[in-house]
């Protein structure tokens, strides 16, 4: 072999190790009916339970931050392992039985073939587009991880955040200031439990009790839903909360709109309207929503392409083969 062919060799050999192979077609051969199994699941689940696509969204994102899309995220604690799921950011973290009920139908369609890492990756495609959002053909190939720790949940981005804490913790992962701002779109979904905006509305700081960022009207209904500081001195109990958007259920640009009218419920949200970096994108996809569907489209499949090489095809989600 000359050295030419030996370098490129090498080269070749490299790339296969540093990058996993993700790639639209790959199960079209090994598992034909993947998509419609996952996107039949989902349908069905979220006609009985509104909360399953917000759920499943923010489970792609939690799984993806987090040591790669490699389904850690889903994985149960065991005897001497506090998992992921049941670390610090866990509310509303849900909905695990559906992803389940698509594994279980693929196992019977082409059992051992389909990875856990590669479904949610689907699923969370497939609830976007469900809500009223875009489409895109998911790549696969991902592996499941072995590991997953309570503590790793450290790495995602508290709601106390500000842009500076953001733009830092989306750039570890190689992220960009459109990406945040795209990304953060994904609150055009669901709901948030009181004790993530709480400190907005009580004993703000030493001048004021209530974030001045919020406007007044907003700021009246949020204290209503949260009257207390105190989460177990909520009437209704500790599942208290709001909708992070007016249309909590539909995928769309009014998220934006609400940034820019002071109405974000999360102070994460609201603080993007503070930079003019992330400003100026905020007023763009306020004013184009299909700009912000592309680009979600874009950002989301970079979020997928977190990948580790590492792993195997888990046979059942919650525990590692
Ligand atoms: C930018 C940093 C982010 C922060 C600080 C953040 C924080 C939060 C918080 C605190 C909640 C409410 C949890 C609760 O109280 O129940 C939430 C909900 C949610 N997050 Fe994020 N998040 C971020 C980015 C993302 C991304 C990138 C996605 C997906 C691509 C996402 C998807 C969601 C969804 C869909 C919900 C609603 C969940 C439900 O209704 O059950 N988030 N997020
Ligand atoms: C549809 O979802 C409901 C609620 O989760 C479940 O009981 C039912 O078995 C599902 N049906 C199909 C065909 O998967
Ligand atoms: C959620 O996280 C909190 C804080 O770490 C913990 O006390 C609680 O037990 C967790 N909940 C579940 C269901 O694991
Ligand atoms: C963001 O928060 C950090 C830490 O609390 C603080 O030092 C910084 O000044 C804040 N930045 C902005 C733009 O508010
Ligand atoms: C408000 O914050 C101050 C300073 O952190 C603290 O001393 C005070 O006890 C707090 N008040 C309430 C009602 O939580």
């Amino acid at each position: 072999m000359d050295v030419r062919a030996a370098i490129l060799l090498l080269f070749l050999t490299m790339l296969s190790v540093s990058k996993a192979k993700l790639d639209v077609h790959y199960y079209e051969e090994t598992c034909p009916e993947l998509e419609k199994i996952v996107s039949d699941t989902l349908l069905n689940a979220s006609k009985h339970d509104p909360k399953v696509p917000p759920r499943i969204l923010r489970m792609f994102f939690h799984d993806c931050f987090i040591r790669g899309c490699d389904a850690s995220v889903l994985l149960d604690s065991s005897p001497g392992n506090k998992a992921e799921k049941d670390g610090p950011p866990n509310k509303s973290v849900a909905s695990f039985y559906v992803v389940d009920d698509a594994k279980a139908k693929i196992e019977k369609a082409c059992p051992g073939t389909v990875s856990c890492a590669d479904i949610l990756a689907i699923a969370a495609r497939d609830v976007v587009t469900m809500s009223g959002g875009p489409y895109w053909n998911v790549l696969k190939g991902r592996k499941d991880g072995r590991i997953s720790k309570a503590s790793d949940t450290l790495k995602l981005p508290p709601p106390s955040s500000n842009v500076t804490q953001l733009t830092k913790m989306f750039a570890k992962k190689g992220f960009g200031i459109k990406d945040l701002v795209t990304l953060s779109g994904a609150h055009t979904l669901g709901f948030s439990h009181c004790s993530s905006f709480q400190p907005r509305l009580h004993n703000f700081s030493s001048l004021h009790d209530t974030d001045p960022s919020i406007d007044s009207e907003f700021a009246h209904d949020l204290r209503t839903k949260c009257p207390s500081n105190k989460p177990h001195n909520h009437k209704k109990g500790k599942n208290d909360g709001h909708f992070l958007d007016s249309t909590a259920s539909v995928f769309d640009n009014d998220y934006y709109k609400r940034m820019i009218a002071r109405k974000s419920v999360l102070l994460s949200d609201q603080s993007l309207v503070w930079d003019s970096r992330t400003r100026r994108i905020v007023e763009d996809f306020a004013r184009d929503q299909g700009l912000f569907f592309r680009e979600f489209v874009d950002s989301m499949l970079k979020l997928g392409s977190l990948v580790n090489d590492v792993g195997e095809v888990r046979l059942n989600c919650r525990v590692v083969n």
